[in-house]
């Protein structure tokens, strides 16, 4: 165990599992959020599942005061959590827009705000967005996801800026086209066409980005903050 504790939202399945499995077997404490009840399906004991909903402020102030009452405060936040609800512009709904940037966006906003003052006060932290390379190169159909995914860089670098001299880190993870639920509506056409535009010839798996966010997490990123890297086989370079 290494003493640091994790806090990563979505985490009961896709990318945001891999990520708490990945930290959990390298010793961190890791508490794992959804809005969905569940379990982790693993015998570690540093696993620990809470449902949260990232949009609900008043919910995630009631788990900030039970975390300090059990002295589990996150010395590194993940906010992984996102949905999509994709539409062409034209046909997109006002829900549409105001469901994806208030989880993707805000929900980001709302944790950070919960979880920050903490680190600010042990001066050490490491915040990690995933962001989506959507919000790089834009994407059809993704007007509100691309949005907040754009969002999630400017965040991240004011924010690096803020709080680079309390000795915290601020970074963010494009994903691009990664075996998740979330990309599980593709068929077997439209994955080939876009591996045919992808260099390293694949879709990208959970354990893609669970390694990038592990390292950003350790010692060894202690020097990088206020940047976006790709974790998408080449899809997007810039
Ligand atoms: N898959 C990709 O190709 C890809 C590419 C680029 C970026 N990303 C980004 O990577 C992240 C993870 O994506 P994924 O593919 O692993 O998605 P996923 O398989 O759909 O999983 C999403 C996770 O987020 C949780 N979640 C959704 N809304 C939430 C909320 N309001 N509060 C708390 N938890 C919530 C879900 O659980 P509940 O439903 O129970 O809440 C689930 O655990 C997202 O930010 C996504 O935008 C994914």
């Amino acid at each position: 165990m290494n003493n640091k504790i994790v806090l990563i939202s979505g985490a009961s399945r896709g990318i945001g599992l891999s990520i708490a499995i990945h930290l959990a077997n390298i010793g961190f404490k890791v508490i794992g959020t959804a809005r969905n009840e569940f379990k982790f399906d693993s015998t570690l004991e540093n696993l620990i599942p809470l449902k949260l909903d990232i949009t609900c402020r008043e919910s995630i102030k009631a788990a900030a005061i039970s975390l300090k009452e059990q002295n589990l405060l996150p010395d590194v936040l993940i906010n992984n959590a996102g949905i999509t609800s994709d539409q062409i512009f034209l046909r997109m709904k006002d829900e549409d827009w105001d469901n994806v940037l208030s989880t993707n966006l805000t929900g980001t906003f709302n944790l950070t705000k919960a979880f920050i003052k903490n680190m600010i006060k042990n001066r050490d932290g490491r915040i990690i967005n995933i962001s989506s390379v959507s919000g790089l190169m834009g994407n059809p159909g993704q007007v509100n996801y691309s949005s907040a995914k754009a969002g999630l860089s400017g965040f991240t670098k004011s924010l690096a800026k803020e709080v680079g001299s309390r000795g915290i880190t601020v970074n963010s993870v494009a994903p691009g086209f990664i075996e998740t639920d979330m990309t599980s509506f593709l068929d077997n056409d439209s994955k080939d066409k876009i591996i045919e535009s992808i260099p390293l010839n694949r879709l990208g798996n959970p354990s893609d980005v669970a390694d990038l966010v592990a390292f950003l997490a350790s010692d060894g990123a202690r020097y990088i903050t206020g940047q976006t890297i790709s974790v998408d086989g080449g899809l997007f370079m810039y």
